[in-house]
């Protein structure tokens, strides 16, 4: 009969009885079966803090970005927290650098004073604190170096920290390990109990890769290496397998959440992650990957409002549940703009 081969047609998904079309006609159907919506709530701003007062410095490679005094930021970041944005990542910029990162762990560091100002000016905003030696070295390594000159593991771990306890004392909401020294989650943890933060969560950096998408990053924050790489360190990007068994040792030393970045070239890396634990997924769109984006429209090779949300929903769709990105401000706004 006409209507078995019809049914017939319809259960195996042939053509014409089914049309895919049907569902992309209008907005108002794409928007009523849209699978993967990003909220401005999920989104982590990046910020670069100096010492001083009145002071913004624009970063030429990251456009849009500005190293700023904690007077400014606290401008910067009430911006971000009435878009809607959920938390800003600090990372401080200093030159009082030596070769054990004194200034890391300094109660009136830059970024300590940052977070203070923060959490008085804008207390619902979730406050992240970047914790590494590489801006605080004079050596530009994120871990303390031997005498051979390579990075020395446990040593480091100690002054790691010291570093994240200071955070905490300032206020942080949320401290972010992205030194990938072994051990430093469990050490963080220990540090932070033992000196009564025991509820200052820790999200870890677990699988940072060794990215040449990190070049705009160390002009901001300059923290560029003096000599050598950080392949000894961070991860060689061809590895997933490798990002499972970082994501695991993390987890048991006790990280809240953890982290894989870069984001955009290293979406199976999110996704496997997703599937490899419960806890919550952060993914870092990094400078680099922020400022192709950036480059590209204003030569006006791409539209800078779609390429940047197709981006950030494709690490959401990947399996992110915190997407760290530059565009956060703009982002929120713009997906305010599609709600209404
Ligand atoms: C510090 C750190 C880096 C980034 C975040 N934390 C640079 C690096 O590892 O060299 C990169 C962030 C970005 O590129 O946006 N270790």
């Amino acid at each position: 009969m006409g209507s078995e081969s019809t049914e017939t047609a319809a259960a195996t998904g042939a053509f014409p009885i089914v049309r895919h079309r049907r569902l992309r006609r209008t907005d108002a159907i794409r928007r009523l079966v849209r699978e993967v919506v990003v909220r401005p709530s999920q989104l982590v701003l990046p910020m670069f803090a100096v010492a001083g007062e009145g002071i913004r410095q624009p970063v030429d490679a990251l456009p849009g970005i500005a190293r700023l005094s904690p007077d400014l930021m606290v401008e910067e970041a009430r911006a971000a927290y009435e878009a809607g944005v959920g938390g800003v990542l600090l990372f401080g910029v200093t030159d009082q650098k030596d070769a054990v990162a004194t200034s890391a762990h300094a109660d009136d560091g830059v970024v300590q004073q940052a977070v203070h100002a923060l959490k008085a000016g804008v207390p619902d905003l979730v406050v992240i604190t970047d914790v590494c030696l590489c801006a605080y070295t004079d050596h530009g390594h994120c871990g303390l170096l031997g005498a051979d000159g390579e990075v020395d593991n446990d040593p480091s771990l100690d002054v790691i920290a010291r570093t994240a306890v200071s955070h905490a004392r300032a206020g942080a909401d949320v401290v972010a390990p992205s030194d990938m020294m072994d051990g430093r989650v469990g050490a963080i943890r220990t540090a932070l109990d033992s000196s009564g933060n025991e509820g200052t969560a820790i999200m870890s950096y677990s699988a940072k890769y060794a990215s040449a998408f990190y070049g705009p990053f160390r002009e901001a924050a300059e923290s560029a290496p003096g000599h050598g790489d950080r392949r000894g360190y961070q991860m060689d990007p061809p590895n997933i397998r490798e990002a499972l068994r970082e994501v695991r040792a993390d987890v048991a030393e006790g990280a809240d959440m953890v982290m894989v970045k870069p984001a955009a070239t290293y979406l199976d890396v999110v996704h496997a992650v997703r599937g490899a634990t419960d806890l919550p997924v952060a993914a870092y769109h990094v400078s680099g990957e922020y400022s192709m984006i950036k480059a590209a429209a204003e030569r006006g090779w791409l539209d800078e409002r779609q390429a940047m949300m197709e981006t950030l929903t494709a690490i959401v769709r990947a399996g992110a549940d915190i997407v760290i990105t530059y565009a956060a401000i703009d982002a929120a706004k713009w997906m305010k703009e599609d709600a209404s």
